[in-house]
């Protein structure tokens, strides 16, 4: 969507896989305390995003949404202050139905407008918008118009298309959303995780800066998987360009998640400029190879192991678009060291089980 925003995938955390309704003001202001103490804010992950169950169940005497007094008593402005005073982003969520998929709380279909620039008073800077309890009408139909409520208000507002994949919607959401998700909701296992990134994959020509396919949000931290399998999780997400939206509880991260959630190499390769998604080049069996190009020439590349043993995995500079006799330097980016060989034509490296490895691949001018 042409409104300036989602340059590059947006970043940050939303309440949703961790807390689903179990939410309330502090969760998030501590969360927001949180992004900063551990650095993550630094890292560029901003937004602080309410997912669904903030708001009553009704409307007030003039059709405005509120805020559930018993979970948010001062309200989302006074969030959105504060979360503001961070440096941070507020994003908050709603429903193209006539109540959100919790049915604990409206959706604004019909209200799009009245709705828009009650999110803009309060300041919020990111709508995630749902597609439960609709009337059965396209998306195409009602996604649109909540877009135009949005600009309307003047505010600059990310806009999050939660239309599960239904309608492909990475086919119609460039002009409608500043990502579209392009699965139904993740869990925190191996199986959906993979299920996921490869549903998102066949998208990849379809994402580019202002425009992202989502393949829903990051498990990573939540403990169904391993260190390894969460590594797999987030190197794909960071070469897919999907939005990076930590789903874990922010205030009791454990050393290991923030090492990976916090790399620094890896959330470049996710922000980088040039904004194309990476692409499986190569599915042997249990082994893939993924990669995608990168500003300066550069290259990303993922060697991936699905299976249950190690594995040699190559990628050859044929499968990943660069010319045969290039010689390029190799950085690994979860060792964080520049490998002391160079290679030309292919690199192989031993992958292990549900585990993967990262390069970015730099030629050499000679
Ligand atoms: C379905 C969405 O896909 C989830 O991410 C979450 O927002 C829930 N709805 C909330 O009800």
């Amino acid at each position: 969507l042409a409104n300036g925003l989602g340059i590059t995938p947006p970043m940050g955390w939303n309440s949703w896989n961790h807390f689903n309704c179990k939410i309330d003001h502090n969760i998030i202001t501590e969360t927001a305390d949180a992004l900063v103490s551990t650095g993550l804010a630094n890292l560029g992950y901003h937004y602080v995003n309410i997912d669904d169950c903030w708001a009553e169940l009704t409307r007030d005497d003039k059709g405005n949404l509120v805020a559930k007094k018993s979970t948010f008593p001062s309200g989302i402005k006074a969030l959105a202050d504060y979360v503001h005073s961070k440096g941070l982003k507020l994003g908050i969520y709603s429903d193209a139905g006539y109540f959100t998929c919790s049915k604990t709380m409206p959706g604004s279909l019909g209200h799009e407008e009245q709705d828009a620039k009650t999110f803009a008073s309060w300041g919020i800077d990111y709508l995630k918008y749902d597609n439960c309890n609709n009337d059965g009408s396209k998306p195409t139909i009602r996604y649109p118009v909540m877009t135009r409520a949005l600009m309307k208000t003047g505010r600059s507002i990310f806009f999050s298309l939660c239309e599960w994949g239904d309608l492909h919607p990475a086919l119609w959401g460039a002009k409608v959303g500043n990502s579209w998700r392009t699965t139904n909701d993740i869990s925190d296992n191996w199986e959906s995780m993979v299920s996921r990134a490869d549903m998102n994959e066949v998208y990849a020509d379809l994402a580019r800066p202002g425009g992202w396919n989502d393949p829903d949000m990051l498990e990573v931290g939540n403990g169904g998987m391993t260190k390894d399998e969460y590594i797999s999780h987030f190197s794909i997400w960071a070469i897919s360009k999907a939005p990076l939206l930590l789903g874990c509880d922010v205030r009791n991260t454990t050393k290991e998640t923030l090492e990976i959630i916090g790399n620094k190499e890896v959330v470049a390769i996710n922000q980088d400029s040039l904004g194309v998604q990476a692409k499986k080049v190569r599915m042997e069996g249990d082994i893939e190879v993924w990669a995608g190009p990168l500003s300066d020439y550069r290259t990303v590349v993922l060697l991936f192991n699905r299976g249950p043993q190690p594995n040699a995995i190559t990628a050859s500079w044929d499968d990943i678009g660069i010319p045969p006799s290039t010689v390029v330097e190799a950085r690994d980016l979860w060792q964080h060291e520049t490998l002391k060989t160079r290679f030309v034509g292919n690199l192989t490296a031993i992958t292990n089980s549900h585990a993967c490895k990262m390069y970015v691949l730099t030629p050499i001018m000679s």
